[in-house]
């Protein structure tokens, strides 16, 4: 089967052999219910693609050998508690960071059949893991792709912001050269805090040392990966010490605002704060405050809690309504991207690979290293071991 950018429905199957088993060519035979079910299994209803999604997955999927292929069905909208009646005849979801595939989403995919959800990205908070797995169902993430090109974009962050290369681009192309403004620090010799240390905070940890940076972190699950590079501390004991500090986090309960009122006045006045990880890590308001008294020196974010409004698409004849993100975006040391650290060409590749991997595992009931919610069991991975919950 191949990918198609409409909805399919099952056709009949169509006789090749002039006359088999009594059979006149072409005549259509009524598939078979297990066949039919077979097919709708390998039928995946990809939400939220753009063209390099439609390119990638389509690649992979041709690299397949001919018993593994699926059927995609690419759909540019989301998946919400709308869309999801575009799911009725596939066994499967296919969804990226910003689809609503909450509780009510989960129950409704079950009721039109549904009964997998691939997710391809590593953060799976937008999933009500709990609701899959009281219907049974089938989730899994592509937990690692190319770490280096989240924790490479970090760098890219803190050195534009930093070195105010953002405000020298403009300057220049006005013709304005003058320097004032843009002095920045050498980061050679400064503290740098890694909150997270899994497989893109030890990436981040590896690039910082290599710049001669002094490397302290925090993560309650300590990973002998990361001592190579720096030494773990509490969060309270490494917020006063760091110029730059990088979060590398998922979102969950623990880690919602992490950086709030509290742990902003533990900050070192003036240092800057890079996210790549889950805008709702970071209380919005406080840090809007921080910026203003000039506590916090300075805010790189490639991710933001209203994101799911806006990023991904062009929004330039809009009002955007979001005024936080708007106020953000006067200061002048403050930069926005719109999720953009894992969009490399060898991490697209990777999530593409692994996504259909995960979808042949569910096609043929086989363990999946990246399953999230197996056999009405939801299992939560904090590095590449999962764990129950
Ligand atoms: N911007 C992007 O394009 C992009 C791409 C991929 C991933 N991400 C984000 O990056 C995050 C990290 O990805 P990863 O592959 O390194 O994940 P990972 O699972 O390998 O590592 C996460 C680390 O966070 C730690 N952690 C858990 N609770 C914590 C807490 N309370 N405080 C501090 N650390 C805690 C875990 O112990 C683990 O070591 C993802 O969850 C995702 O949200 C963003």
């Amino acid at each position: 089967m191949a990918s198609t950018a409409a909805d399919t429905t099952t056709s009949p199957v169509e006789m090749t052999s002039p006359k088999l088993n009594g059979v006149a060519k072409n005549q259509r035979l009524p598939k078979s219910p297990e066949q039919l079910l077979k097919e709708k299994r390998r039928r995946i209803c990809v939400f939220s693609t753009k063209g390099y999604d439609r390119t990638f997955l389509t690649a992979a999927l041709k690299a397949l050998p001919e018993s593994d292929k699926m059927e995609l069905i690419f759909h540019k909208c989301a998946l919400d508690i709308d869309s999801a009646d575009l799911t009725k005849g596939s066994g499967a979801v296919c969804v990226f960071v910003n689809d609503n595939v909450g509780k009510d989403v989960v129950q409704k995919l079950h009721d039109n059949g549904v009964e997998a959800i691939l997710l391809r990205c590593a953060g799976f908070n937008n999933v009500c893991l709990t609701q899959a797995e009281t219907c049974g169902m089938f989730v899994a993430n592509v937990p690692s792709y190319s770490p280096e090109a989240v924790a490479e974009f970090a760098l890219s962050l803190l050195q534009t912001l930093n070195r105010n290369t953002h405000r020298a681009y403009n300057r220049v192309r006005e013709g304005n050269f003058n320097l004032e403004g843009l002095l920045g620090r050498t980061i050679n010799g400064k503290t740098v805090g890694v909150i997270g240390t899994g497989r893109i905070g030890v990436a981040f940890a590896r690039i910082m040392s290599g710049f001669g940076c002094k490397i302290l972190a925090y993560d309650p699950f300590q990973s002998s990966e990361f001592e190579k590079y720096g030494e773990y501390l509490t969060l309270e004991e490494l917020l006063p010490q760091c110029d730059f500090v990088s979060l590398h986090c998922p979102l969950m309960d623990s880690t919602r605002q992490i950086i709030n009122k509290n742990t902003l006045k533990l900050m070192k006045r003036g240092a800057m704060l890079v996210n790549t990880s889950r805008g709702a890590l970071i209380d919005t308001d406080q840090v809007i405050k921080s910026l203003k008294d000039r506590t916090l020196g300075g805010l790189a974010l490639d991710v933001y809690e209203g994101e799911g409004e806006l990023f991904y698409n062009d929004h330039s004849d809009d009002i955007i309504q979001d005024d936080q993100l708007m106020r953000l975006m006067t200061f002048p040391n403050v930069i926005v991207c719109g999720h953009q650290a894992f969009f490399t060409e060898e991490a697209l590749g990777e999530i593409a690979d692994a996504t259909l991997e995960n979808a042949g595992d569910y096609v043929k009931g086989m363990p999946c290293p990246n399953s999230l919610v197996r056999n009405k069991h939801l299992l939560v991975r904090r590095d590449s071991k999962p764990i129950r919950i």
